[in-house]
C-alpha cells in the first residue's frame, strides 16, 4: 500500500513537470512571436492606423489582458491541485461545492458576456459610415481590381485615398472566394462572386499599409498581396488628376518607347490588359494605364523596376507560380523596348 503510494505521487511529479515544461516552451514560443509582431510594424493590426483598427486593436488588448490573466490562474489552481493531490492522494475538494461552482461557471459566464458585449459592441460602432465616395475591389486569382467609378480611374494591387475620411469599399470576386484585409485599417471582409459586400477603411496617418488576401484562393494566395496608399487631401487630387483617363492615346516620343508600343500589341498584351487611350481594352489581367506609377508588379512580390518588368514579362510563371500571366518569348531587345514603354507609363 505505502509502495503504491509513493509511485502515485512520483507518477504525479512526472507529469507535472513535464506539463510545465510543455507550458514553458509554449510561453517562451508566444513571447518571442509577438516580439516580432512588435518589432514589425507593416501589416499588423497591434500598430492600428485608423478607427476602426483601433477599436480592434483595443478589444485584442483587452481579451489578451483577460485571457492572461484566467490562463494564469488557471495553471495555478491546477498546479496547486496536482501537488496537493500528490502529497495527499485522498481526493475531494477542501474548498467545497460552492468554490467549483463560483469558479468555474459564475465567473467564467460573467467574463465571455463581458467579451460578447465588448466584442459586438466593436462591431456595431463600425456597421455603418458615411463615406466620401466608393472604390470597387474585384478579387482575383491573384491580383485585385481597383475601381475608382466616380473618378473614373481603374489600377490594380493600390488602393489610394486621402487621409482622414472615411473610404467606402464594393467587395466582390471575379472568380473564387477571396478576403479583403488591410490590417493596419481594419477586419476582414469576404470577397464573393457574384454577390457585392460593402465595407469601409479610413487612415488616420499618412502611410503605404499592406494588405493580404485573408481566404485561402489557391496557390499563390499567400502572394495575393496589394497596399493602400494613404495621401493627404491634396497629394491624393493631384493623384486623382493624374490618373484620370486620357483624353488622346498617349504617342511616345522617342523612338525606343514607340517600338515598344508595337511590340505590346504584336505580342497581344492587350489580349489581356488595358491601357487607356489606346486600342487596349483587355480585361483578363491588370489595367496597364499608370503601370510605371505603381510600386511592386505580380500583386506584391516584386518592387516595380525595370529589370523586375522584364523578369516579369520573361517568365511569370518562375516569379509566381500559378498565375494566369503566360511566358511571352520576345527577343531581348523587343522585351527592353516593351519594358521602356510600360515603364513610361506613370
Ligand atoms: Cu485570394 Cu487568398
Amino acid at each position: 500500500m505505502h509502495a503504491e503510494s509513493s509511485r502515485g505521487r512520483a507518477r504525479c511529479r512526472a507529469v507535472l513537470s513535464t506539463g510545465a515544461c510543455i507550458w514553458a516552451a509554449t510561453f517562451v514560443v508566444v513571447a518571442v512571436a509577438m516580439i516580432g509582431c512588435h518589432v514589425d510594424h507593416d501589416q499588423s493590426m497591434l500598430h492600428p492606423a485608423g478607427p476602426r483598427a483601433g477599436r480592434i486593436a483595443a478589444l485584442w488588448w483587452v481579451l489578451f489582458a483577460v485571457c492572461s490573466a484566467t490562463f494564469l490562474l488557471t495553471m495555478a489552481l491546477a498546479a496547486i491541485g496536482i501537488l496537493r493531490r500528490a502529497s495527499t492522494l485522498d481526493g475531494g475538494s477542501p474548498l467545497g461545492n460552492r468554490f467549483i461552482f463560483v469558479s468555474g461557471a459564475a465567473i467564467p459566464a460573467a467574463v465571455l458576456t463581458g467579451i460578447l458585449i465588448a466584442s459586438l459592441g466593436a462591431q456595431s460602432a463600425d456597421a455603418k459610415r458615411d463615406t466620401d465616395f466608393t472604390i470597387q475591389v474585384v478579387g482575383h486569382r491573384y491580383w485585385w481590381e481597383v475601381r475608382y467609378p466616380d473618378q473614373g480611374i481603374v489600377t490594380a494591387n493600390e488602393i489610394r485615398i486621402p487621409v482622414g475620411r472615411p473610404v467606402g469599399l464594393e467587395l466582390s470576386s471575379g472568380d473564387v472566394i477571396h478576403s479583403f484585409w488591410v490590417p493596419n485599417l481594419a477586419g476582414k471582409k469576404d470577397m464573393l462572386p457574384g454577390q457585392v459586400n460593402r465595407f469601409w477603411i479610413q487612415a488616420d496617418r499618412p502611410g503605404i499599409y499592406r494588405g493580404q488576401c485573408a481566404e485561402f484562393c489557391g496557390v499563390q494566395h499567400a502572394w495575393m498581396a496589394f497596399r493602400v496608399v494613404a495621401l493627404e487631401p491634396e497629394e491624393f487630387d493631384a493623384w486623382v488628376a493624374a490618373q484620370a483617363p486620357a483624353e488622346e492615346p498617349p504617342v511616345p516620343a522617342e523612338e525606343e518607347i514607340a517600338r515598344g508600343r508595337e511590340v505590346f500589341f504584336a505580342a497581344h498584351c492587350d489580349g489581356c490588359h488595358a491601357i487607356r487611350g489606346t486600342a487596349a481594352a483587355g480585361k483578363r489581367g491588370p489595367d496597364l494605364s499608370h503601370v510605371g506609377s505603381r510600386l511592386t508588379l505580380a500583386a506584391g512580390v516584386l518592387p516595380n523596376s525595370p529589370e523586375n518588368l522584364a523578369e516579369w514579362i520573361r517568365d511569370p510563371q518562375g516569379v509566381k507560380p500559378g498565375n494566369l500571366m503566360p511566358r511571352t518569348a520576345l527577343h531581348p531587345d523587343d522585351l527592353d523596348a516593351l519594358v521602356q514603354y510600360l515603364q513610361t507609363l506613370k
